[in-house]
C-alpha cells in the first residue's frame, strides 16, 4: 500500500509513522510513505528524525489546500490511501483565532477530498476527534450515533469537516472512513497540550496552570494504540462508516489526577500548580464506548494510562533539546498570551 499522510510532521501523524515504519508496516504492507505537511508551528521535521534514510520515505513541504501540488503528489506516487492528520489542533488556539481553523480544518480537508476523489483515490480517512459530540454528563459515553455538537472552533471546523467527509460517500459512493478518537498522549507532543506542557513546566519548577476546578475529565489513549486502530479501520473498515476510538473507562481521568500523577513520577510538589480562570467553553466530559471497533475490527486500547504516562514522562527527561528548542521560540508568545492574564489571577493549589 502506498499512504499519504497529511500532517505527518505533527504529533499524531509522526508518531503513526514511525509506528508503520517499526511496527505495523509489515502487517499492513505499507511499502511507501509520503508525508505532506505545512510545517506550521505545530509541524516540526526533528519529529521525523532518522526517517529520511529509508527509501519507502518521503517528506513534501506545502498545505493540504494547495489543490496542484497534492494532485502531482497523488498522482507521482500512485497512491492508494490518504490519511489526513493536518489540522489546527489546539482548542486554546482556536478560541484566539478560530479563522486558522477554518482554513485548514475545513477548506483543507475539502480540498484534500476534492482531488483524492477526482483521482479516484481507492480509500481516504479523515482523523477527527470525539470532541465534535460536546460536552458530557457524569455519566454516559459517546457513540457513533450521538448527535454532533461542538464546542469550540477546534471541535466546530473538525465536525464541519467530518461531514463533508461523509457527504463525499452520500453523494458520491466515495469510499471515505472517520475516526473520532480520544484525547492522545505519548512522545513528540507539542508542549501547549495538557500532558506535556505539565510535564515540561514541572521539570523546570515552572507553574502548572490548571483551568477551572481541575475536575474536567478526558479519556486518554496512547498514540500508538490510535496508530493501530487508524489502520484498521482504513484496511478493515466499512466504507462510509465513522469510528469511535478510545482509552476505556479506566483511562478517564480529571486533569487534577493526571496532574498530581506527572508530580508524583518527577518527584515535584504540588504547589506548583495554580487554579486558574477557565478555558471559555471548557468541556467538562469526554468518554468514548468504542464496542464497534472492538466487535468489527478487532481493536481495543492496549497501554494502560499509568504505564504510558510513566514511559512518557521519561521521554521528555531524555528529549529535553527537543522540548527546550520549542518552548525557546516563536511558542512563548502564545503562552504568554494565553496565560498570562490567568496566572496573574491564580489561586494556589
Ligand atoms: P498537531 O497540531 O501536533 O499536528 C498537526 C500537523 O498538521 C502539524 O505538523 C502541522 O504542520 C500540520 N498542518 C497544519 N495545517 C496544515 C496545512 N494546511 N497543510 C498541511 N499541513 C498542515 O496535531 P495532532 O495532535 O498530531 O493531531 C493530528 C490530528 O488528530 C488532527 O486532525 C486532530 O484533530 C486529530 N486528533 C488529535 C487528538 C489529540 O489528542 N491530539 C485527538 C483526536 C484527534
Ligand atoms: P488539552 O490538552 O488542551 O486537550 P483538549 O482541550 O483537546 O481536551 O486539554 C486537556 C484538558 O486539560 C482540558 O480539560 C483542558 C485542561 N488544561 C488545563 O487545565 N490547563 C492547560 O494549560 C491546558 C493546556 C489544558
Amino acid at each position: 500500500m502506498r499512504i499519504l499522510v497529511t500532517g505527518g510532521a505533527g504529533f499524531i501523524g509522526s508518531n503513526f509513522v514511525r509506528w508503520l515504519h517499526e511496527r505495523g508496516g509489515s502487517e499492513y504492507k505499507a511499502e511507501r510513505v509520503i508525508v505532506l505537511d505545512s510545517l506550521t508551528y505545530a509541524g516540526n521535521l526533528a519529529n521525523l528524525d532518522g526517517l529520511d534514510a529509508h527509501s519507502s520515505f518521503r517528506f513534501v513541504k506545502g498545505d493540504i489546500r494547495d489543490a496542484d501540488l497534492v494532485q502531482s503528489l497523488l498522482k507521482e506516487e500512485r497512491i492508494d490511501a490518504v490519511i489526513n492528520f493536518a489540522a489546527e489542533s489546539h482548542v486554546d488556539r482556536s478560541i484566539l483565532d478560530p479563522l486558522s481553523f477554518v482554513r485548514t480544518n475545513i477548506e483543507g480537508t475539502q480540498v484534500l477530498l476534492n482531488v483524492s476523489q477526482e483521482l479516484e483515490i481507492p480509500r481516504f480517512l479523515q482523523v477527527s476527534t470525539d470532541e465534535v459530540y460536546g460536552s458530557l454528563g457524569p455519566t454516559g459515553a459517546f457513540v457513533e450515533e450521538t448527535p454532533i455538537d461542538p464546542s469550540s472552533a477546534y471541535s466546530a471546523s473538525k465536525a464541519a469537516a467530518d461531514m463533508l467527509v461523509l457527504a463525499a460517500w452520500k453523494t458520491h459512493g466515495y469510499a471515505v472512513s472517520v475516526t473520532r478518537c480520544t484525547n492522545n498522549y505519548g512522545p513528540f507532543q507539542f508542549p501547549e497540550k495538557l500532558i506535556p506542557l505539565f510535564i515540561t513546566n514541572a521539570m523546570a519548577d515552572q507553574p502548572l496552570p490548571l483551568y477551572g476546578d481541575g475536575k474536567n475529565v478526558r479519556s486518554w489513549l496512547h498514540v500508538d494504540d490510535h496508530s493501530d486502530a487508524i489502520m484498521k479501520v482504513l484496511t478493515k473498515g466499512t466504507a462510509g462508516e465513522v469510528y469511535n476510538i478510545g482509552g476505556g473507562e479506566e483511562s478517564e481521568k480529571q486533569n487534577v489526577e493526571v496532574t498530581q500523577a506527572i508530580l508524583t513520577i518527577l518527584d515535584k510538589p504540588s504547589d506548583l500548580v495554580k487554579h486558574v480562570e477557565d478555558r471559555l467553553g471548557h468541556d467538562r466530559r469526554y468518554a468514548v464506548d468504542y464496542s464497534k471497533i472492538n466487535k468489527e475490527l478487532g481493536w481495543a486500547p492496549s497501554v494502560p494510562f499509568e504505564v504510558g504516562l510513566q514511559e512518557t514522562v521519561t521521554w521528555y527527561l531524555e528529549n529535553q533539546s527537543w522540548w527546550q528548542a520549542i518552548k525557546s521560540g516563536e511558542y512563548m508568545k502564545f503562552y504568554e498570551k494565553n496565560y498570562a492574564g490567568k496566572l496573574d489571577t491564580a489561586v494556589g493549589n
